[in-house]
């Protein structure tokens, strides 16, 4: 597996991160700081997570892991803190011993795994007793503007499309409760007024997953020069208020 690190790439992630570390950083406040633990990232991307949650917990170690070698090449380049390592590896089958992390975190990961139960059941194997899983996905359920914009709601059937766990957010505490692990969990939903991140995000993403959505016939070819054209026109327009899907995150203690 690879990626391609591009400008828009790198973009988006920063993009992403602007929306959802405020959040993060407030979930996390409930797990730490705890100095002295050694914290995994699971998913971890351009590595904007794991320096998040380094930056939260300020643990001895923390190690952020991607299957994607590009990716791991990339956010060990980047400007990191001590004890902060990148490693190559698969999150259905970690590369860890077990009862060996105090935190294991994840964010918009499982949404994109074909077996999401078998990476929780890993997250909880490298756990120590007592340590936290922390799990952040979204759940396509719905998404709109006010006044209203069919490029905002016609996305909600692009992730259904595209994503093999459309509806990861809602499941999270099933899927951890029945692994015996304590669960607490939360909700968030996003607003936008005015131009901002969500309506630049919105439309780079449509653009970069172009050819799987066409080569799904999610969309045809004039519906989505249609929908490109109309969230590009949102991305000039103040007015409208953009909500984006919902997410939902939980901790669970091991
Ligand atoms: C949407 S990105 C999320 C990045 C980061 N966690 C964040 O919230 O900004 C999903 C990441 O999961 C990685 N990924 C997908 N399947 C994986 C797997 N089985 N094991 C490890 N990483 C995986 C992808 O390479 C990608 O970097």
């Amino acid at each position: 597996m690879s990626y391609t690190i591009n400008e828009e790439n790198v973009e988006r992630q920063q993009l992403l991160a602007e929306i959802l570390n405020p959040v993060a950083i407030e979930i996390l406040k409930k797990v730490g700081p705890l100095p002295g633990s050694r914290c995994l990232d699971l998913g971890c991307g351009q590595g904007n997570t794991t320096r998040m949650l380094a930056g939260a917990l300020t643990p001895r170690e923390c190690i952020g892991l991607d299957y994607d070698a590009n990716l791991i090449a990339y956010a060990s380049a980047q400007s990191n803190p001590p004890g902060l390592h990148f490693q190559q590896g698969s999150a259905m089958e970690l590369p860890f011993d077990d009862a060996s992390f105090d935190v294991v975190f994840t964010r918009y990961l499982l949404v994109h795994l074909p077996d999401p139960e078998l990476a929780a059941r890993e997250m909880k194997r490298v756990l120590k007793p007592g340590g936290r899983a922390v799990a952040y996905e979204p759940d396509f359920t719905h998404e709109f503007a006010e006044p209203e914009s069919f490029g905002i709601t016609q996305m909600t059937k692009i992730w259904r499309g595209m994503f093999p766990q459309p509806t990861i957010g809602r499941r999270l505490p099933g899927i951890f409760g029945a692994l015996g692990m304590n669960v607490e969990t939360g909700t968030f939903l996003g607003v936008e007024t005015g131009l901002g991140p969500y309506r630049r995000i919105y439309r780079m993403t449509l653009e970069a997953m172009k050819e799987g959505i066409l080569g799904r016939g999610i969309e045809t070819e004039a519906e989505y020069n249609a929908h490109l054209a109309e969230l590009r026109r949102l991305e000039e327009d103040p007015k409208p208020m953009v909500v984006k899907f919902p997410d939902f995150w939980v901790i669970a203690t091991n």
